[in-house]
């Protein structure tokens, strides 16, 4: 009943449209009751009386009854379906904004199908119960009741008696219903399974491919599919169990009414002309009642479905802004890591890291694969809240600005890269009205601007999802200009030239030089050639600061910087290639 309430609350701001659809419903049933009433004038004067004057005027009145009943029908169909649409696209843009609202914990933990399932699935469920079933519903009901009127008037001892057996049959509606709400849960849940599993196997055929995995995919989906299935069976079995169920507790109520109606009519104390008139209108009843029991299985799934949308609107980000949050302005880019751990659940990444990094100072981090660099940085624009000490940019605490002006601070290549199915130049100038002078600006300065004019669109080229269209690097030079478009005065690279060649890296790597001054920057890179001359040089392992200085200095250390040196340099001279004829 609360899911209920709530849902009705959402079409509150229409309620002047609902008002309408539901007068012009009541019109509509009284235009019909109106065109059930004409059948006694059209006997009486047509055939019994011979009125010829009669002849014309009656079809012309049940012509013209029938186009105001259809006028209302049409009014009440288009103002209920404009609050069940308004109702539907209201749930939908919650959920998407709240699910924007989530910080990047709720997106490692759920399928990204299981979220699409929500917004798609979910929510057109829910449109059925708003706006078919509620219609349906109260149409009903309205008929129901004016039913139970009419028989109350002719025979009310026998109406009693017949409704004794209603809560008999009201019964099997509310539990069936229950039933029918659980199964409906366990439905959507299964169907996010399915749509993860496609989002899944869909994005990665190419791997699915590569290892010839068709048949191995094609097993395991026909796995889930069965699955859904027996659950849907579990839906049709009470579905087609609750019709036979009314039909029988139906069949009772008219059993007693025989047997006592009947024995009224012998004994003389009632007429069988106002017996079978009491009949008919419980026959007539039954229809609503039959219909009225398969709109609640309707909207007992709606329900059930809207469990699951009410789940992502109630929920509330780990992340939080606080309420006071101030906004933080343009900032010199100071940062600093005061004691600070993290940890994703139950693994410890980073343990009492201590680090200042100073206006304009370019800082590299380096470490083993896994350590926790991409980690660190992620904490800098509150990604993730760490789990002790403090961060500050400028000396202000992270969690006492808002998300948005922090983030605005800090421009970000991340390691592995996002692109949009979109033209090159929205990547570029992602989010803003694009300025040709500065797009070209950043895309030379990330060596894109040449192949981006070689494609075949130039600027407009789609990229592709996730930028499948472009090339690792060409993506990579992308993100590194998108960047620079942004300019801000943090600046991340997470492995930002990894996938370009050595030629192109070397000239990346003067652009983004020139770039990084005036800007405080953090890189993080597996190739030391690229950060040598950095202002300061972080070695991480086992969550923490092991060394630190520069290129210079650490490599005269005895330390895992050399160590890390060392091994590079080796492998850097082993490839080197000696040009065949030459004699070294
Ligand atoms: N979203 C996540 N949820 C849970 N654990 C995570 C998550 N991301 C990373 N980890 C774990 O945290 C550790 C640090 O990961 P991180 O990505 O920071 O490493 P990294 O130093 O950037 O490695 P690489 O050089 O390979 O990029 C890893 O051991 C990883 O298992
Ligand atoms: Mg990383």
């Amino acid at each position: 009943m609360n899911l209920y309430l709530r849902l009705l609350r959402f079409a509150y701001p229409y309620k002047t449209k609902l008002i309408f659809a539901m007068i012009f419903m009541a019109l509509c049933s009284g235009a019909q009751s109106l065109s059930a009433y004409l059948v006694k004038p059209v006997l009486d004067s047509i055939f019994f009386q011979k009125d010829m004057s009669k002849l014309y005027i009656m079809p012309a009145a049940v012509i013209v009854l029938f186009l105001i009943k259809g006028t209302f029908e049409y009014l009440q169909g288009y103002y209920m379906g404009y609050v069940g649409q308004r109702v539907v696209t209201d749930i939908r843009n919650l959920v998407f904004y709240n699910m924007q609202r989530q910080p990047l914990s709720f997106f490692d933990k759920t399928p990204t199908g299981s979220n699409i399932s929500r917004i798609v699935n979910d929510v057109s469920l829910v449109q059925n119960t708003v706006s078919d079933s509620v219609a349906a519903v109260l149409k009903d009901a309205f008929t129901i009741i004016g039913l139970v009127i009419v028989a109350f008037r002719m025979e009310w001892k026998l109406t009693l008696i017949a409704f004794l057996i209603l809560p008999f049959s009201i019964y099997p509606i509310v539990a069936f219903g229950k039933k029918l709400r659980k199964i409906g849960l366990n439905i959507q849940q299964y169907l996010a399974r399915l749509t993860s599993f496609l989002h899944e196997t869909i994005t990665g055929q190419r791997i699915v491919k590569a290892f010839s995995m068709e048949a191995y995919e094609n097993k395991r989906f026909t796995q889930e599919n069965e699955t859904l299935f027996r659950i849907v069976m579990k839906r049709t079995r009470i579905r087609a169990l609750s019709h036979p169920v009314m039909e029988v507790i139906g069949g009772i109520a008219v059993g007693v009414v025989i047997w006592y109606g009947g024995r009224e009519v012998i004994l003389g104390n009632s007429t069988p002309g106002t017996f079978f008139a009491f009949m008919a209108s419980l026959i007539m009843l039954y229809e609503p009642i039959k219909k009225l029991n398969k709109e609640n299985h309707n909207v007992q799934q709606g329900l059930a479905a809207s469990q699951r949308v009410f789940e992502i609107i109630d929920r509330e980000p780990e992340v939080l802004e606080k309420p006071d949050a101030a906004k933080l302005g343009k900032v010199e880019g100071v940062i600093e890591f005061d004691n600070v751990s993290f940890r994703y659940d139950e693994k410890m990444v980073l343990n009492n890291i201590n680090l200042t990094i100073a206006k304009n100072e370019v800082i590299a981090v380096v470490g083993k694969s896994g350590v926790g660099k991409t980690t660190l940085v992620n904490l800098i624009p509150r990604f993730y809240d760490i789990s002790q000490g403090l961060i500050k940019v400028d000396g202000i605490d992270v969690r006492d600005v808002t998300l948005n002006s922090l983030r605005t601070n800090i421009a970000l290549v991340t390691q592995d890269v996002i692109l949009f199915n979109d033209t090159i130049r929205s990547n570029i100038a992602y989010g803003v009205q694009p300025d040709e002078e500065q797009l070209f600006h950043a895309s030379r300065m990330a060596f894109a601007h040449d192949f981006i004019l070689k494609l075949p669109k130039g600027y407009d080229t789609i990229a592709g999802e996730k930028g499948v269209r472009l090339s690792g690097g060409q993506k990579q030079r992308i993100a590194i200009a998108r960047a620079l478009y942004k300019n801000a005065p943090i600046l991340i690279l997470d492995e930002a030239t990894s996938s370009l060649d050595a030629q192109s890296e070397i000239e990346v790597q003067k652009a983004l030089e020139n770039l990084m001054k005036g800007r405080t920057t953090i890189i993080i890179a597996h190739r030391l050639s690229t950060i040598i001359n950095a202002h300061r040089i972080i070695v991480i392992d086992k969550g923490m600061i092991v060394q630190q200085g520069t290129h210079g200095s650490l490599i005269e250390q005895e330390g895992p910087y050399r160590k890390l040196y060392e091994l590079q340099f080796r492998e850097g001279a082993r490839k080197k290639v000696i040009p065949i004829g030459k004699k070294h």
